[in-house]
């Protein structure tokens, strides 16, 4: 296996470039040792190899992606002027590349007006959503599914606002007579809906909870962290495209791009429908703020550094990709879910495994088969070591009973909650080594009867 390197070279006269910028300063000496920056940097190679193999298809567990080569070379590139993007003061070309680039997220869920900003990742950009949620409706309830990220729960504490889960249906999406059920108890001010939950990537019924909206006049935050690239797809169910087109009705919106953007750690988004709600925000800063008068990002955000050279890696990757139906960036995703449509038809015709649903974007939900939910869980964590062990690398999530109840009327459930695999087939690769990722699964479930 090799890292892809062809791009690197490409690194230098684009540092030159900028370099040039500055030729009428006089030379600084650098005392930069680079004996010691070369044995220290192998030293540190040396314990990143300690490493699942995220880069790789074999990889097909946790949501974990590779940025784009340009993300990564950007990024680096930026790192020699190691821009702030609080505000212009810190990071001028960084901070205008991350409003454009937001500008194109926005547009992709149909916003031309809004109010966005980059952050560290999808916790943050939840939790300004939800700020400023608390601000329109203080004191009043948040409640989300028993599926979205644990990450509401948590902020609503933080926020010190109530907070309830709404159960799910079957597929693990809202259930919305639950959630009318609540609403009709009045007091609840915020529902986050997800549009790609962590566990199954299962996109809550928006047009109905849209319906509610109307009716019961609440504010709709949709946490697509993770799911929010793939409104620019094609494949997807009926149900799953329409919520997506709908994510436009929302009051404000996170996608991440260190999840599904092709960027490195840490790039979240929040994005506001009323571009007004900047008013939360406003804040003295007796520090910053004076080179321009134009808006600083710091003066819309809530947290005060930021790495300007995130924007650039999002730039630039959203200029080489643009974020298009029918782009390169959407097939690249199709790939994905395509491969997780397969693997789901594989493991649904295979007696050996049980599954639960059809993939909505591109995880995978599955376990061996077995009688109990206490042997499933135990198997299931069997074949994640062995799997492992022959270097295919899955993921673990835990499910309650009554979730999986449906799926599966034979097994009893004897406990409360069944720990199955899980898979996200985030790669545009996993498409095409679906059948050796499959060859793996079916070796790995022979090597254990084997042994049993
Ligand atoms: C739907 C969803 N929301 C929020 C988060 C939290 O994002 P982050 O890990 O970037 O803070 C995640 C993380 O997996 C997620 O899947």
């Amino acid at each position: 296996m090799k890292f892809e390197k062809d791009t690197f070279p490409s690194l230098l006269p684009a540092l030159e470039k900028i370099e040039s910028g500055f030729k009428n300063l006089p030379d600084i000496r650098y005392d930069s040792d680079p004996e010691s920056v070369s044995a220290i940097l192998l030293e540190v190679a040396e314990r990143l190899k300690d490493n699942f193999p995220y880069f790789h298809p074999f990889y097909a567990g946790q949501m974990l992606k590779p940025p784009h080569p340009i993300a990564r070379l950007a990024y680096m590139l930026a790192l020699w002027i190691n821009p702030n993007n609080h505000a212009l003061d810190g990071g001028r070309a960084s901070s205008i590349m991350e409003k454009e680039a937001v500008a194109e997220l926005a547009m992709m869920i149909g916003w031309k007006d809004h109010l966005g900003h980059l952050c560290s990742g999808g916790t943050m950009a939840n939790l300004e959503a939800l700020w400023v949620a608390s601000k329109l409706n203080p004191g009043k309830q948040i409640v989300a599914s028993e599926q979205a990220h644990y990450t509401h729960h948590r902020i609503s504490e933080v926020l010190q606002l109530p907070f309830q889960f709404v159960p799910c249906d079957s597929r693990a999406r809202m259930d919305c007579d639950a959630l009318e059920s609540l609403l009709k108890q009045g007091n609840i001010g915020t529902v986050v809906a997800t549009a790609g939950t962590t566990a199954t990537g299962s996109v809550d019924p928006v047009p109905e909870i849209i319906q509610l909206k109307t009716k019961y006049n609440f504010r709709l935050h949709i946490d697509a962290a993770y799911g929010g690239y793939f409104t620019l797809l094609e494949n997807l169910l009926p149900e799953t495209r329409h919520a997506f087109d709908l994510l436009t009705a929302a009051d404000s919106v996170v996608i991440d791009p260190h999840k599904h953007g092709l960027q490195p750690y840490g790039a979240g988004c929040v994005l506001f429908r009323d571009p007004a709600v900047g008013t939360f925000y406003k804040h003295d800063s007796p520090y910053t703020y004076f080179t321009s008068s134009d808006l600083h990002l710091g003066e819309i955000s809530l947290e005060c550094s930021r790495p300007g050279a995130a924007a650039v890696a999002l730039w630039a990757t959203q200029r080489l990709l643009p974020l298009i139906k029918g782009g390169r960036f959407a097939a690249d995703l199709a790939k994905g879910r395509e491969a997780a449509l397969q693997l789901f038809k594989l493991l649904r015709n295979d007696n050996r495994f049980l599954t639960l649903f059809e993939p909505e974007l591109d995880i995978v939900v599955w376990a061996p088969r077995a009688n109990k939910a206490s042997e499933i869980s135990k198997q299931s964590r069997v074949f994640f070591q062995h799997a492992s062990a022959a270097d295919l690398h899955l993921a673990l999530a835990n499910f309650p009973d009554h979730l999986v109840a449906g799926h599966w009327p034979k097994v009893d459930l004897n406990q409360s909650t069944v720990t199955c695999l899980r898979s996200c087939l985030m790669k545009p690769e996993h498409l095409e080594w679906l059948p050796r990722i499959w060859d793996k699964i079916k070796t790995t479930s022979e090597v254990i009867h084997s042994v049993e």
